[in-house]
């Protein structure tokens, strides 16, 4: 994608997908999902495209973006982590991890490192509350996350990614 926007390649891919989905009631989810599935995140450029074919406002289509925090409008680090701030990582420590991730890191949560290799993250429950504090990096669930823990798991995440 490029700053005149999505290149034709990706306009007519996301025409594809939403060619998929015509019809369907709340198609924009189920579109945005899959975009977000092939390309890694949603690229705002996409947001008239959809606007147009959808018949629905760039507003609207933003709005949507926006609101779920599953949706990235850019590009992920190569390694993501994301740290569980629900109440029950909350009463195991899950703030002093999340403390230290944005500090080692030098970002804020939400956030990607300038160099592009981890993105931080926070979620509300992994379901691995007896495991707490709980983080998924790349993926996979991790607990009894620790600052020193965390740093092992960095190291070796942000060497195999
Ligand atoms: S509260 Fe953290 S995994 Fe459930």
């Amino acid at each position: 994608m490029t700053v005149d926007g999505p290149d034709a390649s990706v306009k007519d891919r996301v025409r594809a997908l939403v060619a998929a989905h015509r019809g369907d009631r709340g198609a924009l989810l189920p579109i945005l999902h899959r975009i977000q599935a092939e390309f890694g995140w949603i690229d705002p450029d996409v947001v008239p495209v959809l606007a147009v074919e959808l018949n629905l406002s760039r507003a609207d289509v933003h709005g949507v973006v926006t609101f779920y925090t599953d949706f990235r409008s850019e590009p992920a680090g190569r390694t993501t982590v994301k740290l569980c701030r629900a109440e029950a990582c909350q009463s195991v420590g899950a703030e002093k991890v999340v403390a230290h991730a944005e500090q080692v890191l030098g970002i804020k949560v939400g956030q990607t490192t300038p160099d592009g290799s981890v993105t931080l993250e926070q979620v509300f429950c992994l379901g691995n509350c007896a495991l707490g504090p709980a983080a998924q990096i790349n993926g996979r669930v991790v607990g009894r996350l620790d600052p020193r823990r965390l740093d092992a798991l960095l190291v070796t995440e942000t060497v195999n990614s």
